[in-house]
């Protein structure tokens, strides 16, 4: 199948185009700058430019079949107006161009979004949330259901559309645990405020098999949680990921240094979510890496 994917240079994305050219996919990549993306993936692919907020011109699709968007701005600066605005516009303006260019294309059959777990909001404590669980009212949560309402208008032109809420991804390349590591390493590591929120973490390797999996099923619409099956409090997250390093991990950051260093952003640490992936469950899908110890030895050997 022909697949478009934007997002391709960022963490997941290198390693998604990998697993769809191994699953026999071709592929063509959406992107802010094609000659840096293309210099840096694997010969064959193809590209064309994609701006979040500019139109998309069907034809950059390239007559692909299938649509998986990944592209949004970092959420991991100090949220102020301008951040907000970006992390916003970038997947509402963004998902909206990408649709818009689906529909009058006429090709697609299939369209996987991004969205994350943030969907649900940071107040549920050890509250366990499936996909059947209500939207929550902060900032990401907004942010997450008017990514999602776009996404889902593909339905409108007969596009089969899935959302995959993503928990925090793992690998030491980027994302939590490249921010992690350091002090970790330094035996400087430990939890961050209470330590009771909840951290949906999902091995990178699993990440990727997820969405090329709801790529390859389009009988799967609607939302998916990707996240492993087995969520842990951040005291225990830090714990393990102290064991794994062979390092102490007893020190403790209180939430107030946590919310003078990072502003409204603290919120992605110090609050969390208690995901249940249930639909991907239910639909057969497989997990290599289930459970933390393991993935994290994995992850670090
Ligand atoms: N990593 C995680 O733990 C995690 C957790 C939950 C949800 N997610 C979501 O999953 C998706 C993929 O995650 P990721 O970690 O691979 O993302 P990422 O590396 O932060 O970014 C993915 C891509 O977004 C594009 N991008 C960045 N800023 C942009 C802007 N201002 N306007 C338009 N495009 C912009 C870039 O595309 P170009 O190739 O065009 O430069 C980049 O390659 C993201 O939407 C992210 O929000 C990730």
């Amino acid at each position: 199948m022909k697949v478009a994917l934007t997002g391709a240079s960022g963490f997941l994305g290198p390693r998604l185009v990998q697993g769809l050219l191994e699953a026999g996919h071709t592929v063509h990549v959406l992107v802010r700058n094609v000659e840096q993306a293309l210099e840096r993936l694997p010969k064959g692919v193809t590209g064309a430019a994609f701006r979040a907020g500019e139109p998309l011109p069907p034809e950059s699709l390239a007559g692909a079949q299938a649509v998986i968007h990944l592209a949004g701005e970092p959420i991991n600066q100090r949220w102020n107006h301008d951040a907000k605005r970006r992390i916003r516009d970038s997947r509402v303006q963004g998902t909206r161009a990408l649709v818009d260019a689906m529909q009058g294309a006429g090709t697609v059959q299939r369209f996987v979004s991004t969205s994350a777990v943030g969907y649900y909001g940071g107040t549920h404590g050890a509250e366990v949330l499936t996909e059947e669980n209500s939207p929550g009212k902060d900032f990401l949560a907004g942010v997450c259901q008017e990514w999602e309402a776009e996404a889902l208008r593909a339905r409108e032109a007969g596009i089969r559309t899935a959302v995959a809420r993503m928990g925090v991804i793992l690998h030491p390349e980027g994302g939590a645990l490249h921010t992690m590591l350091p002090p970790f390493r330094m035996g400087a590591g430990g939890r961050i405020g209470s330590g009771k929120q909840y951290v949906s973490w999902i091995h990178r390797e699993d990440a990727v098999a997820a969405l090329r999996f709801l790529l390859e099923h389009p009988e799967l619409e609607g939302p998916f949680n990707v996240t492993s099956p087995e969520p842990l409090s951040n005291a225990e997250f830090a714990h393990t990921l102290g064991t794994v390093l062979g390092r102490p991990s007893v020190m403790h950051i209180p939430g107030f240094v946590v919310k003078a260093a990072m502003g409204e952003m603290a919120m992605v640490a110090l609050e969390g979510q208690r995901v249940l992936p249930k639909r991907l469950t239910e639909s057969g899908f497989t997990f290599h890496f289930p459970q933390l110890e393991p993935a994290l030895r994995q992850l670090l050997a």
